[in-house]
This record gives structure tokens, sequence and C-alpha cells, in this order.
């Protein structure tokens, strides 16, 4: 990373808890690969949060590396950036203790995911679960960031964040950056396919409602092809036109196009041509990614030179940032 003390810093994280889904890429890894020479970032696989959920420890660790190169086939330049494995820098770990002797029980209790993941794995409703946002604030306040690209999802967690950076600061004596989301205006939020009400999410059982950025060309058009819409046929995006809106805005962000040239073009034309139309450009747009992964996957020693250089970089930023609030909060120095 050069001129890291003149550029802005960014980070984010995504779980490794299966393959990633449109959702992901449009609403995060995108802006990731977009952003990275602008700023400072730093991207990582967020594999301690994904045990707030159960997981079989061998699939985690392929999903852990399937992850980390799927983030470089999406764009994410380990050269560039600070690409690295959460559970690899302790730091995040000492951080979000002190953290969450700073947050509040009935602050947590709010958190809508915490509220839908716990009435999803009501069998195993963990601390880790509940907390789980304390963890993301310390992720994002040991670096200081100052812009988190996320999708809009995650950005309870960001205000959440915001506000134990504030405290901790009026506490303690100023310390943290109050950091700000990059929700992108297009794809924040992209919906299943086969129930456009809800986000399109890795953990959904029906496959059809989701595109995993790995699909196959004719799986992607199939899948497409099986969106389900309203009885209407015109292509415009309209209030409770959700299928169609969420079809559009992936044609537009996957194309470059605006929404009124993308009206534009199927004007006169039918729901089946269009959801080709997305399906082909889709597939077409992922299909480098697919081949990126492909090669770097045959190329694991690689991964693992890069993962190693982004963890003691990440571990050498944070550890300067951490000392500091550990120092502050009391705790004798080291
Ligand atoms: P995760 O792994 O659930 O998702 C990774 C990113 O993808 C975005 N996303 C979507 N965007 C648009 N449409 C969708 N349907 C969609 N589904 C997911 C998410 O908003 C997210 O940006 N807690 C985080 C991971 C994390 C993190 C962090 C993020 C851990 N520490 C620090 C930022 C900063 C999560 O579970 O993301």
């Amino acid at each position: 990373m050069e001129n890291t003390e003149k550029k802005k810093v960014i980070l984010s994280g995504i779980q490794p808890s299966g393959a990633f889904t449109l959702g992901n890429y449009v609403g995060a890894i995108k802006n990731w690969a977009k952003l990275q020479d602008d700023y400072s970032c730093l991207y990582m696989i967020a594999d301690m949060h994904a045990i707030t959920v159960r997981q079989d420890p061998a699939k985690l660790r392929r999903n852990t590396l399937e992850a980390y190169a799927a983030i470089v086939a999406c764009g994410v330049d380990p050269e560039n950036s600070v690409a690295f494995i959460q559970s690899h820098v302790p730091t995040h770990g000492m951080l979000n203790w002190l953290l969450a002797c700073n947050t509040q029980f009935g602050e947590l209790s709010r958190m809508t995911q915490f509220k839908d993941k716990s009435a999803k794995h009501a069998d195993d409703v963990n601390a880790g679960l509940f907390t789980y946002p304390v963890l993301m604030a310390a992720d994002i306040l040991a670096y200081n960031a100052d812009l988190v690209p996320v999708g809009v999802d995650q950005k309870q967690h960001l205000e959440l964040t915001r506000d134990i950076a504030q405290r901790f600061n009026q506490r303690y004596g100023e310390l943290f950056t109050l950091p700000d989301g990059y929700i992108p205006p297009q794809g924040a939020k992209i919906m299943s396919l086969s129930d456009p009400t809800k986000k399109m999410s890795k953990s959904d059982e029906n496959q059809n409602s989701c595109v995993y950025i790995l699909d196959d060309k004719d799986t992607i058009i199939r899948k497409f092809k099986r969106a389900v819409t309203d009885s209407d046929s015109c292509v415009k995006y309209a209030e409770g036109k959700d299928g169609i809106n969420n079809l559009i805005t992936i044609y537009s962000v996957v194309t470059g196009k605006s929404v009124e040239d993308v009206e534009r073009e199927f004007d006169g034309k039918g729901y089946g041509d269009f959801k080709l139309a997305v399906g082909e450009a889709v597939a077409d747009h992922l299909a480098p990614v697919r081949e990126k992964f492909n090669d770097l996957m045959k190329n694991k020693d690689y991964l693992v030179s890069c993962y190693k250089r982004g963890d003691e970089t990440a571990f050498k930023i944070s550890s300067r940032i951490v000392s500091k609030a550990y120092h502050k909060a009391g705790f004798v120095d080291r």
C-alpha cells in the first residue's frame, strides 16, 4: 500500500459461509475493486463471524480459501490492497472485548439481523450471534477506517459502530474515527429471484432464488428465465413491480446502462426477451471472474503468500490502534 498517510482508509469484509451471490458481488465486492486506487483498502474474509452459525470445520477451511480466491477473482488486488483473513489477525479479538464492555445489551437486542438469525437458528442462539456487531465494530475501528463499502443490510451494524466509537472517545479520549458507509446508489439490496420481496441470500435453501458468481452460463440463464415477476409485460421500473425492478437494477449494474436506457432498449419487448438478456449479460459479466477463480484455485501457494502478507500488514496497522485503545482504557502497557 502506497501513500498510506494521504489516502482515506477503507475496510470491508465478507463471511465465507458459502458461495458468493450476485447480491454480495453487486452490493459489495464489485465496489471493493473499484475503490482500491483512490483509497488505502483493507478487505478481509470474516471467518470469525461465520462461526456464529454452526459450521463444519473442514468445509469452513475450504470455504475460507475459496472466498479469498473469489475476492481476488472479482478484482481485489492483493498487491494494492491489504487482503487478509480475520482469524489470523489477533487484534480483532482483542479490541472486540474492550468494545463489548462499552456496548449495551439493549443496543444489541435491537439489531434486526440478530432477530432474524436467532429466529432462523432457534436451536443455537449463541452469545457470538448476539455480540456479532461488536466484532464487526472492532474490525472497522482497529484500522480507523473512514469508509465501509457494504450492502444496505449492514447499515444498522455500521450505525452501531459509530455509536460505540463515539462513546469510547467520550469516555477515554479521542481515538476512533467515526466511519461512514459506502452504500452503492444502485444494487445495495439485490432481491431473491424466486421471491423479490426478500433479499438474495447465500443461506436461502431455494437454489433458484440466488445466482452465484461461479454459476456457469446455462445455470445463470435458466435461473433468470425462472425469475418471478408480475402479470404485466412492460419493462418499466415502477412501484410494486419488485421482480422487474430487481432485474432492471441487475441489468443496469452489469451493463453500465442507466435505467432509462434499459427501459428504452426493451420498449415493446416482453418479459421473456428481457429475462434472457439479463441472464446473458450477467453470465458474460461473470465469465472472467469464474475463469480467474479456477486459475487461482490451481495455485494455492500464491493465495497463501498473498494472505500471509495481508495478515502481517493488517496486524501491524491494527496493533498500533488497539495498543492505544488498551492504554486509554487503563490496561498497563506491555
Ligand atoms: P455478508 O458476508 O453477509 O455479506 C457481504 C457483503 O455483501 C452484501 N450483501 C448484499 N448486497 C446487496 N444485495 C444483497 N442481496 C446482499 N447480500 C449481501 C452485504 O451487505 C455485505 O456488504 N457482517 C458482514 C461481514 C463483515 C463486515 C465487517 C463488513 C464482518 N466484519 C466489517 C464490513 C466491515 C456480513 O455478514 O456480510
